[in-house]
């Protein structure tokens, strides 16, 4: 029995695509997640920025208990999660843009990637991409713009809507038939890439799979809280509340958003 939370971290308030997943699969765990919206975009920024924005909130969840770490941003993850294995000793579970299984389904032999800069050009995304898309016809979109503009809490806006059909357009032009989200901001946009790529493309985001991953790498650590108590939840953004509350409306558990300066 292990009570201590689960930290979840993003650039803001994307990575709680994540941590809706993690409450569905694992409702006898606590969590503490962390936007840290005021430094959004990550996607813009240096590697070694990166990194030491990593640090500064895997060292916050730490100091508040949490026995593992979701970094739940591809661009902290591609950047930056080595490093974080490799100096603290808890499990990072980290997320990645899913490439393996839209290479692997594709039936046109094209598949599109919508991710950050920041993970675009780490080199694991390059790694990975490598080994998986041998065969394949790759093409990679930099969704400059978005992670602020979905920060500002519109999803419907006109503006979002434009920008993310000149993403989206162009390769529907290559005959992608898998679209991979590679930024955990994006699984809010689903709807209306829907309306801009129609019903047929596949969409492949990998928030379910990593909160599995969390389960196994928790069972294997004897980490899995077997507590009966109700689960706590305690969310701390950096930016507004509102727009943190607002994508959270659709969450039924019990959980608390408080503004904090980190
Ligand atoms: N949610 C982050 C990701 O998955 C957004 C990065 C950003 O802040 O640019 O990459």
């Amino acid at each position: 029995m292990n009570k201590q939370p689960i930290g979840i971290f993003d650039s803001g308030i994307g990575g709680t695509s994540i941590w809706k997943e993690v409450l569905k699969l694992l409702p006898n765990e606590n969590t503490i997640y962390l936007a840290d919206s005021k430094n959004a975009p990550y996607g813009e920024k240096s590697s070694n920025e990166i990194i030491a924005l990593s640090i500064k909130n895997t060292e916050l969840l730490i100091s508040k208990g949490c026995k593992l770490i979701i970094v739940a941003c591809n661009t902290a993850t591609t950047n930056a999660i080595d490093y974080l294995r490799k100096n603290y000793n808890i499990p990072f579970i980290g997320i990645e843009p899913a490439i393996k299984p839209a290479a692997l389904y594709s039936k046109t032999g094209a598949i599109g990637i919508l991710a950050t800069k920041g993970t675009l050009s780490s080199e694991l995304f390059e790694k990975t991409t490598e080994e998986y898309t041998k065969n394949i016809t790759v093409i990679e979109q930099d969704g400059e713009g978005l992670v602020p503009l979905i920060e500002n809490g519109n999803l419907n806006s006109k503006e979002l809507f434009t920008l993310l059909s000149t993403y989206i357009k162009p390769m529907l032009n290559f005959n992608i038939d898998h679209l991979v989200l590679g930024c955990t901001h994006y699984p809010y946009l689903i709807p209306k890439i829907k309306e801009i790529a129609g019903e047929n493309i596949v969409i492949i985001d990998s928030g379910e799979a990593v909160a599995r991953q969390t389960k196994v790498i928790l069972a294997k650590n004897n980490l899995l809280s077997n507590s009966f108590e109700k689960s706590k939840h305690q969310l701390y953004t950096n930016g507004t509340i509102k727009v943190l509350s607002k994508i959270l409306e659709d969450v039924s558990v019990k959980f608390t958003v408080e503004k904090l300066d980190f």
